[in-house]
């Protein structure tokens, strides 16, 4: 792999073959070699400067310079389903699918409260691959992607360049970006946070002061890369809700250069700099924010990104997992590798979880059992990586979820055996 442009929300400058990019105009009248420019925009045109995200690519031909596109059908992208529901859901890992898919075909939508219409919400897709996408793009009208690889390497070909992700690392695909996603080890599993909102960025940091969480210069982004090839290429974009589809005569990463501060990155998740008590207590699981983004409310998330990584616990006199809660944001979890420390198990790397807003949840009672007998020395949680799509919106599980064989019937069942307390 080639090297990677490293900060978030930089404004990058890079060309794939020297002299390509224009000097000091991004519109000149002619662009060297006679590329085309073409701008991408991924906030209004006045968005506050601080918030503006725009990148201008000079490419082999117009993006515009394609057919019409007719709908395309893929069930595992539907995310109807029945009134949404209060009850606690987990779900098994999903099995590797019979023959080829490839990651459009192996995409399957858990749960949403998408609105795409009004910009705000989420829709969270498991997927499960066993084939690259071969002469076949996506790019997403709707919505952003935050891909959390739980298996098997992504090599992902995007208009800005090329980005790898293994597990233990995210990839976050700006809306409207065009890419393709290759399986380097042959299949892959993982997570997708589909974000209808404004697009995710780092959290404030307040008190905790300049440093810390995820540090910007950890976030990679592609240098120019591209293809120069003639050949039958499927264009797939999914638009309010739907799939569609075109095809072109050419690859249409053909980006030669491009500049600004609009781009796909990845990010180690071994590199967040995980910040806890050293005195007692249980903090909240904001202070594991990876990425954010906001509503318009301050400071509660159209979606939240936190992860529960490898780290020291400490606190004296304290329960020291999670803790009992109801809480008016909507949690869907899921597990990278290892065992989340609020569940004894049923929650396995590449399962996943819901809790919807209001509805009690915390430790099962074994792990609750632990809790409350263990020695409090200080005691490392090692190989674990859970996370979070934390939003503000009821998650609605999708009809296709709610049928899957993974779908366990005895989830409610892991808090139901607390005995009564015992008052003097
Ligand atoms: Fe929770």
């Amino acid at each position: 792999m080639g090297p990677y442009l490293s900060g978030f929300g930089n404004h990058f400058a890079t060309e794939a073959v020297p002299g390509a990019l224009p000097v000091g105009q991004n519109s000149p009248q002619a662009v060297p070699f006679g590329l085309y420019a073409e701008q991408f925009s991924g906030t209004a045109f006045t968005a506050p400067r601080s918030e503006n995200r725009r990148t201008w690519f000079y490419r082999l031909r117009p993006s515009a310079q394609h057919a019409a596109f007719a709908p395309f059908e893929a069930h595992g992208w539907r995310t109807d389903g029945p009134p949404p529901s209060p009850n606690r859901l987990r779900w098994s890992p999903l099995t590797t699918p019979q023959g080829e898919v490839d990651f459009i075909d192996g995409m399957k939508a858990y749960a949403a409260n998408s609105d795409v219409e009004t910009q705000s919400g989420v829709t969270v897709y498991l997927y499960a691959a066993t084939a690259s996408m071969t002469r076949r793009a996506f790019f997403n009208a709707d919505g952003e992607w935050l891909i959390v690889p739980q298996e098997g390497r992504l090599r992902i070909i995007t208009e800005c360049g090329v980005i790898e992700a293994a597990p233990l690392s995210v990839a976050l695909i700006p809306r409207g970006l065009k890419f393709r996603i290759e399986l380097p080890e042959g299949t892959a599993r993982g997570y997708v946070c589909e974000n209808y909102g404004a697009a995710f960025r780092l959290p404030d940091l307040g008190p905790i002061g300049a440093n810390g969480l995820a540090n910007p210069r950890d976030f990679e982004a592609p240098v120019a890369a591209f293809e120069d090839e003639d050949a039958p290429h499927q264009l797939i974009q999914k638009f309010q809700g739907q799939l569609w589809s075109t095809t072109l005569d050419h690859s249409p990463f053909d980006v030669v250069a491009w500049h600004g501060n609009l781009c796909p990155y990845r990010y180690d998740l071994r590199r967040f700099n995980t910040i806890n008590t050293v005195s007692f207590d249980h903090p909240d699981p904001s202070i594991f924010t990876v990425l954010t983004a906001p509503s318009d409310t301050p400071g509660t998330a159209n979606c939240d990104f936190v992860i529960f990584p490898p780290r020291w616990m400490v606190a004296e006199h304290t329960f020291r997992p999670p803790w009992f809660h109801r809480n008016i944001m909507s949690e869907f979890m899921g597990l990278i590798e290892g065992v989340y420390d609020a569940k004894a198990e049923g929650f396995a790397p590449g399962g996943a979880s819901l809790h919807n807003c209001m509805n009690a949840h915390g430790p099962d009672c074994a792990s609750y059992d632990a809790g409350v007998s263990a020695d409090l020395k200080p005691h490392r949680y090692e190989g674990t990586m859970a996370f979070m799509f934390e939003t503000r919106f009821v998650l609605r599980p999708t009809a296709q979820a709610l049928a899957l064989p993974g779908l366990q019937g005895d989830y409610d069942a892991g808090w139901g055996g607390f005995e009564k307390a015992r008052l003097p």
